[in-house]
């Protein structure tokens, strides 16, 4: 079945509240995107100093009011059409502290979260969950909101553990467990169970289902297993195929598509979505590219791929590591916008 029809969005805001990679120096090199979040903004941000504190200094320009990177990804996102808005949380990074600290020195407002989207059952896109749920029920109290429930969007199929087994080692290494559905309701929010594809937030965002793979050089995480229990042991996950994008309009530019790992493949990630958008342009595509561990070639062919697509805008952070980033500033210059944490995209 057809997905609905999707909004088109006005404008799109999006916080990276946790990305591998700080830089708050380096100017935004696409003049498409309104990026904020550097030193300046967070001193003027800062604690503003009396006329005759300082010799006249205007704020304090605090250390601690710069966010932290972390290995995983958090990005909080508000479309917006007419008076119409709605806000998102995609992923919510590797562990609660680093959310938590972040989020803080963001002053980021999110008692508006209205679903959170899990990428996919990996650590570095869950660990932040509960600690999340807990801060939005906080603002929200504060606040004195009586919005519904936090629904978080999920894959049914939670492992019990995922990991990586690479060849020579006798057992693999496994990451910490996801939250589990219990832990997600015990503090107040509605688990929303899907694989297939379906719209949120009024028809202004899309969830997709399982991500085809089409490519031929797309293969899927390297070494991934999962653990199914005592009885069946760690069995191979590399196609990962819990992983869903998340994807909007923005009138009068096409789409744009937010992947957490892109273990199924940023092109395959891209080309799905403009299937679910009808064949729109693609306009920008935000998130992990997991192409720091790629060799040349597969790089190469994202490249070429991506190129083929037309891609306007490439917000890569996360996974996608420095060489890729480097490949798409050369062969397709001024579209990349490095994903730093801390920053604001405005689309
Ligand atoms: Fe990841």
């Amino acid at each position: 079945m057809a997905p609905p029809d999707l909004l088109e969005l006005d404008s799109l805001t999006i916080t990276a509240i946790i990305d591998n990679e700080l830089d708050p120096i380096s100017p935004c090199p696409n003049p498409a995107v309104q990026q904020s979040g550097n030193l300046k903004d967070v001193a003027l941000n800062g604690r503003k100093l009396a006329k005759d504190e300082r010799g006249g200094a205007l704020a304090e320009f605090r250390m601690d009011e710069i966010c932290c990177s972390a290995h995983g990804l958090s990005l909080l996102i508000t479309g917006m059409q007419g008076d119409q808005k709605h806000t998102i949380l995609f992923d919510t990074g590797p562990e609660e502290s680093a959310w938590e600290r972040n989020a803080r020195r963001l002053r980021a407002d999110i008692a508006p979260i209205e679903v959170i989207q899990l990428s996919h059952w990996h650590r570095d896109h869950s660990g932040g969950m509960l600690k999340v749920l807990e801060m939005v029920n906080a603002a929200r109290r504060e606040q004195n909101s009586n919005l519904p429930p936090v629904s978080v969007d999920l894959h049914p199929k939670r492992p019990m553990y995922s990991g990586m087994w690479p060849p020579g080692l006798p057992g693999p290494m496994s990451m910490e467990a996801d939250p589990t559905f219990e832990e997600i309701e015990a503090l107040g929010a509605k688990v929303a169970k899907s694989d297939q594809a379906h719209t949120i937030c009024e028809d202004m965002f899309l969830v997709s289902g399982e991500i085809p793979r089409v490519t031929e050089y797309e293969k899927g995480l390297k070494f991934g297993v999962r653990y199914h229990g005592e009885e069946k042991g760690w069995e191979e996950d590399m196609k990962m195929p819990d992983e869903r994008l998340l994807m909007c309009k923005l009138k009068g530019k096409g789409i744009v598509v937010f992947t957490g790992c892109s273990h199924a493949g940023v092109v395959n990630a891209s080309r799905h979505a403009v299937e679910l958008g009808g064949g729109a342009p693609l306009y920008a595509v935000m998130g992990g590219f997991h192409l720091a561990d790629a060799d040349a070639g597969y790089i190469q062919s994202t490249v070429n791929d991506l190129k083929a697509l037309d891609t306007q805008i490439m917000l890569a952070g996360h996974c996608t590591g420095w060489r890729a980033k480097f490949k798409i500033q050369e062969e397709m210059p001024g579209r990349l916008v490095p994903s730093f944490v801390g920053s604001k995209f405005e689309l």
